[in-house]
């Protein structure tokens, strides 16, 4: 009965311009790894859930990138949406249409921009996380904070609950959704707090109990196209009711509401999780290739690179043989793509989108 849902949409604006608006991130191979975010998501979900189990969500102009990328998925199980409205929508809708052929389906959803070194331990984690389902409650899985990032949700772990299969599964007391900065560094240093991994497995029928509750608006307007979906007044339905749904996160939708009456819980995860959010990001999870020159990872493209006395990360996505040479400088970050050349350092990853919106239509 186990369903996993990929929500692939957002812009990656941090990862601008390797990311675009016609081309998010999830469809490239930040790592290098040869598979694109998409694509190692899959390999990790597949094989847990069986390959007719992956659902996709993503928007209507990236469908046949979608598709096309994982070959093994029926075309049917790729939802798209006609404009971006943020994960509650897009996870609620896979919810529902999952539900509307498996009742008693538990689903899990997961983020479609995360990197895992530890695909064995995280598996080991996602079995416990289908075994706590069975309680009815909400499932997370807490990573512990390695900073007090304010780009992450944080979960406040409490009791261990002592269930029989999920042995490590705690409560949730608290869930807070990228808090401020003072905040983020109180829950570090108290000890008590994980950051949300981005995952949510629970009972459809639960996850949409909450939705319901916490956001009838938006459970009504999923459930009049979840409806029509697969009908001929599918594409109607779609076109009438989609633009009017809120755009909200399933963090505040979901998450939130439920940790604060007390039905989330949490199993604690440690299975080199990382959120593939900025180029510093990428540059600390890129495994050096033997035969590059060390300080500097070069990623795609036709470029040969020269660097002297320098470190950093060099992206480059041109048909044309090119050579880019860095002299003296360190922690660079450049990303060489047809129309836009960006050149930064690691430690202002986090202000590429201040970029993305100065270079506003160009986006
Ligand atoms: N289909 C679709 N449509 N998917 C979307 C949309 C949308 O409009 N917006 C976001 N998503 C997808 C993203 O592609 C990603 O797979 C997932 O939903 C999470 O969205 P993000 O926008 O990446 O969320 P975040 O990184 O700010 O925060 C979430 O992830 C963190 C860990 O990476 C939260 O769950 C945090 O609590 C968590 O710590
Ligand atoms: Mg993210």
């Amino acid at each position: 009965h186990f369903h996993a849902i990929i929500p692939a949409g957002g812009s990656g604006t941090r990862l601008w311009p390797l990311s675009r608006k016609a081309s998010p991130k999830f469809l490239h191979d930040v790592l290098g790894t040869g598979r694109s975010l998409i694509q190692s998501t899959w390999d990790r979900v597949a094989p847990l859930v069986g390959p007719g189990k992956v659902w996709v969500v993503t928007g209507e102009s990236h469908l046949d990138q979608v598709a096309e990328q994982l070959p093994e998925m029926s075309v049917r199980k790729i939802l798209a949406e006609p404009s971006p409205k943020d994960s509650a929508a897009a996870i609620g809708l896979a919810t529902m249409l999952i539900a509307k052929e498996d009742p008693d389906a538990i689903v899990g959803s997961f983020s479609a921009d995360h990197s895992i070194t530890n695909v064995d331990e995280f598996r080991l984690v996602i079995d416990q996380a289908c075994a706590a389902a069975e309680t009815g409650d909400i499932v997370t899985v807490g990573i512990m904070p390695r900073n007090p990032a304010t780009a992450y949700g944080y979960i406040e772990t409490g009791e261990l609950l002592g269930l029989d299969r999920a042995p490590t599964a705690r409560r949730a007391m608290a869930f807070a959704e990228k808090p401020a900065a003072s905040t983020a560094r109180e829950y570090v240093t108290s000890g008590r707090y994980r950051w949300n991994a981005g995952m949510f497995i629970a009972k459809a029928s639960a996850l949409l109990e909450v939705l319901e509750t916490e956001d009838p608006t938006l459970h009504a307007g999923l459930s009049q196209i979840a409806e029509a979906w697969g009908t001929d007044a599918q594409a109607e339905v779609l076109a009438e009711v989609w633009p009017g749904l809120e755009k909200r996160a399933i963090d505040y939708v979901v998450a939130e509401p439920a940790a604060a009456a007390g039905r989330v819980i949490v199993i604690p995860g440690d299975f080199g999780w990382d959120d593939v959010g900025d180029f510093d990001s990428v540059a600390r999870l890129r495994q050096p290739v033997p035969g590059e020159p060390s300080g500097v990872i070069s990623i795609g493209g036709n470029c040969e690179l020269l660097e002297i006395d320098a470190s950093g990360v060099v992206f480059s996505e041109s048909e044309q043989p090119r050579t880019v040479a860095i002299v003296g400088l360190d922690d660079l970050v450049v990303v060489d793509t047809e129309d836009v050349l960006l050149i930064t350092s690691r430690s202002h990853a986090q202000d590429v989108k201040k970029a993305v919106s100065a270079a506003g239509e160009r986006g």
